[in-house]
């Protein structure tokens, strides 16, 4: 028998909507969660995705990259690569999988509210698509580290991180709540779909990739690159969504949801994937820097497709061109130095081979981050480990929940961003982030960051030990330095010829 064409039959079978009977419309598609903003459901149903697939060729496809995926994984366990990987490396996989599987699960849900009450029928129809997806994501990112387990409870992160309190995963919660599950369906589409899975899972999916492949990591490659062939389709629900935005007068707040998010991702990415790029990955495996990446892949992505929209770049994007060859090179070194609160094991990064890279990399380095560097491996060449270790928690921003960052040495730009409301002072890392909450308190000026919780009694004792409690890191799970110091070997020639 003959079969007809997709195209034959697609746009008559995503025609699902309907005139309800027994309830009405808005008790159908409530406001808050389906953000209809007024525009009639017959422009929702103009909503054409670019990228379309049939049901029995979305199992195919799934079905193969599954059994791809899998299988190298089978091939290649008993080699056990991560017996032999450099330490830098086996910390970068520990913070990925503490960071992002739990946090697919979230976008499953953010997936399945679109595919319940967005108006547009054919958001509805990829949204489904996307929420098979995460759901995917999720478990293929929770059965690998397992494999692990046996290694080090660090693996159990996987499962663990995203429900403690330790602060990259209440930073990481946040955003997620942010853009994900609080909003109407529409904003979701914009702000997760197109905002941050257009951009930012590329970084860390692709980007990724690349340096596991040149790291001889082959089954973290296939498999995170198995995952970004599915982002790289449901990433595409915004821009439809987008389109009907601005077709109808609302170019404004689309234009903010897409600011907010990006300046929002791009914090969170420049604590996880620029140290693990710049500073845990072997310089040999490293195939670009953070900055380039994010060039590639951030930079030259949104603001081609911003302008193809109609849409401006956001009005920070000096300041985010500027923080590129800063923000996160403060993250790594705050990280490293607050290393027992995190569940990975940093690795410096700074041996004279890797000054060398980062100075290539972003000239100015060693007269900034270099000197800071300086003094924390002339105290670990003299026995004085303890004044590389925090006593306290440092001040924490309240809308990115992460260290407020500068610049040290000879670019110190030290600045808390404050801002007084309803009685309460609220500390930023930057006008970016005050402005993202100057645009929509209401959304965030009940959260408290971890710090404002030990400023409140909250975590008892208030001591760094109660707070590493508090996170939920037991004595073999908190950080230390990846390579035990090995590094600084590497010092000790030149120092004692300077001696
Ligand atoms: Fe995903
Ligand atoms: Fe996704």
């Amino acid at each position: 028998m003959a079969l007809l064409d997709r195209s034959d039959w697609y746009d008559l079978t995503r025609t699902t909507n309907w005139t309800q009977k027994y309830v009405t419309e808005d008790e159908f598609f409530p406001e808050a969660l389906s953000g209809g903003r007024g525009i009639p459901n017959s422009v929702w149903e103009t909503y054409d995705e670019p990228y379309k697939v049939s049901y029995p060729e979305y199992v195919e496809t799934q079905r193969a990259k599954d059994a791809g995926t899998y299988s190298v994984k089978a091939a290649l366990e008993r080699a056990a690569f991560v017996d032999s990987a450099d330490p830098g490396w086996v910390s970068t996989m520990q913070a990925h999988y503490g960071a992002i599987p739990l946090g697919e699960y979230v976008a499953s849900i953010g997936e399945a509210r679109m595919t319940r009450f967005s108006r547009a029928p054919g958001n509805r129809n990829m949204a489904t698509f996307g929420m098979m997806d995460e759901n995917r994501h999720t478990q293929l990112q929770l059965f690998f580290p397992h494999a692990n387990i046996k290694r080090s409870p660090r693996w159990d992160w996987a499962h663990k991180a995203l429900r403690t309190n330790e602060w990259a995963a209440v930073a990481s919660r946040s955003l997620f709540d942010d853009i994900i599950t609080s909003r109407d369906a529409i904003s979701t589409a914009i702000m997760l779909t197109f905002a941050f899975e257009t951009g930012f899972t590329n970084m860390q999916f692709l980007g990724l990739a690349a340096d596991a492949a040149e790291t001889g990591d082959h089954t973290f490659a296939s498999l995170i690159s198995s995952i970004q062939t599915d982002e790289s389709r449901h990433s595409q629900q915004g821009g439809p969504a987008l389109k009907i935005l601005l077709e109808n007068g609302r170019q404004e707040e689309a234009q903010q949801l897409i600011d907010v998010a990006i300046w929002r991702s791009w914090k969170l990415f420049s604590v996880l994937t620029g140290p693990i790029m710049d500073y845990y990955t072997p310089v040999e495996g490293r195939q670009q820097s953070f900055k380039e990446f994010m060039f590639e892949f951030i930079v030259a992505q949104f603001e081609r497709q911003l302008l193809d929209l109609g849409l401006s770049k956001p009005w920070y994007w000096d300041i985010l061109m500027r923080d590129l060859d800063r923000t996160h090179h403060s993250m790594h070194m705050g990280v490293w130095y607050w290393r027992p609160t995190v569940w990975w094991k940093p690795a410096a990064g700074v041996d004279p081979e890797q000054r060398e890279w980062l100075e290539m990399k972003y000239p100015g380095w060693n007269k900034c981050w270099g000197k800071v560097w300086d003094v924390i491996t002339d105290n670990l060449l003299n026995g004085r480990e303890s004044l590389t270790l925090p006593e306290t928690l440092p001040t924490i921003c309240n809308m990115c929940n992460l260290p407020i960052a500068h610049v040290p040495g000879d670019g110190w730009d030290g600045r808390d961003w404050q801002l007084e409301h309803e009685g309460r002072i609220y500390h930023f890392g930057s006008e970016v982030d005050r402005w993202c909450f100057t645009i929509n308190p209401e959304q965030y000026k009940g959260h408290q960051t971890v710090v404002d919780r030990f400023l409140a009694g909250l975590i008892q004792p208030a001591t760094l030990e109660g707070a590493l409690k508090y996170m939920g890191l037991g004595p073999e799970e908190m950080g230390i330095d990846a390579h035990d110091y090995s590094w600084i070997e590497k010092f000790r020639p030149t120092k004692s010829a300077a001696a």
